[in-house]
């Protein structure tokens, strides 16, 4: 039996515009998918997933990859996840040059599905590092992080940037321009997670900023500013000392430059009502910038604040199910047993 861990990530600045080709740079957090994977003697594959940051449900299913479980929770969580974790077989299968592997597999996540913090990559990372290991092969993070964006990409039908995957199993913050992928060494920034209970829905929200970029020339320019917010707060990165504590200067800079990267996306029409709330609560309790992360439309908000006041003033937001401090994960991947 063997068993891995990946961390889940905020955008500190660059969703959507990463698509695009413009940089961006997600940062790790310490909350995790947890994969334990056993082999069998057949080649089916059987899942059991428990999704610990939405009250808990569990999946199993035995048989063929095709199948699906017949439970009580939402057809497109189950689909999306059993799709994640499939492909992440079919990457160990082909590293290790077994495609008939079987597996019992028990997925273990303190990361909300689909809300901006990276739950399929920290589980398609863990579960690549998990699997390859059960077979006997030992991957150097590089090769995971491939391998996870090539299983992203297949089940994403080609909608996939490198950020997640990279960021997941490298841990730390990062900065990826298209294929280009590299660690930014940073001060501990202080994050701060707001959750709304819901989800976006990534392909609708990309779809509609690649409609509006297409039908305005102002649109495009919206993406391209972005790139230049994350050039702008890359440099304050890179001239900061990772080994301190962040100065204050730093700080209000980087919450300037969310706060303007989130005015952006709002513009981009990917913001929601209640994300924006939350920014605002965030703001108003003396954060230092606060932005949605990930797709948007619902799900994440993720503020900068070393003092407890986000945190408590999101607790008592009516839009906010659940906000909690997001310590950077300077790890990645790692092996549990
Ligand atoms: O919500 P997430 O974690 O899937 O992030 C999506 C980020 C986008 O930039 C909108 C899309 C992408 O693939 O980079």
């Amino acid at each position: 039996m063997t068993v891995s861990s990946a961390p889940g990530k905020v955008y500190l600045f660059g969703e959507h515009a990463v698509v695009y080709g413009e940089p961006a740079v997600p940062c790790a957090i310490e909350r995790r998918a947890t994969v334990t994977v056993d082999a069998r003697a057949d080649d089916h594959i059987r899942v059991q997933a428990r999704d610990l940051s939405l009250d808990g449900f569990t999946v199993e299913y035995a048989g063929d990859t095709a199948e699906r479980p017949d439970v009580d929770v939402p057809e497109g969580l189950v689909d999306a996840a059993m799709g994640y974790i499939d492909a992440a077989v079919e990457q160990a299968r082909d590293a290790a040059d077994a495609p008939d592997a079987g597996f019992d597999i028990t997925v273990e996540s303190e990361i909300p599905l689909g809300a901006g913090l990276g739950s399929s990559a920290a589980v398609v990372v863990a579960g690549i590092d998990a699997a390859t290991r059960e077979l006997g092969v030992e991957l150097s993070k590089d090769e995971i992080a491939d391998r996870a964006y090539r299983a992203e990409y297949d089940v994403q039908d080609g909608q996939a940037s490198r950020a997640d995957t990279f960021c997941s199993a490298m841990g730390g913050a990062v900065r990826v321009e298209g294929d280009d992928c590299r660690r930014i060494e940073t001060p501990n920034l202080p994050f701060v997670v707001g959750f709304d209970g819901g989800a976006g829905d990534t392909g609708e929200l990309v779809a509609g900023v690649r409609d509006l970029r297409a039908e305005y020339g102002f649109a495009a320019d919206t993406v391209e500013s972005i790139g230049d917010i994350v050039r702008a707060g890359e440099e304050r990165l890179y001239d900061a000392d990772p080994d301190s504590e962040p100065t204050a200067d730093l700080l209000a800079e980087l919450g300037r430059l969310m706060d303007f990267d989130h005015g952006l996306l709002e513009a981009l029409g990917v913001s929601s009502r209640t994300l924006d709330n939350m920014v605002w609560a965030a703001r108003e309790a003396g954060a230092h910038g606060a932005k949605l992360t990930g797709a948007g439309g619902g799900g994440c908000i993720v503020a900068l604040d070393e003092t407890p006041e986000t945190r408590t003033a999101l607790r008592y937001t009516a839009e906010c199910r659940d906000a909690f401090r997001a310590e950077l994960d300077r790890e990645g991947v790692r092996v549990e047993s």
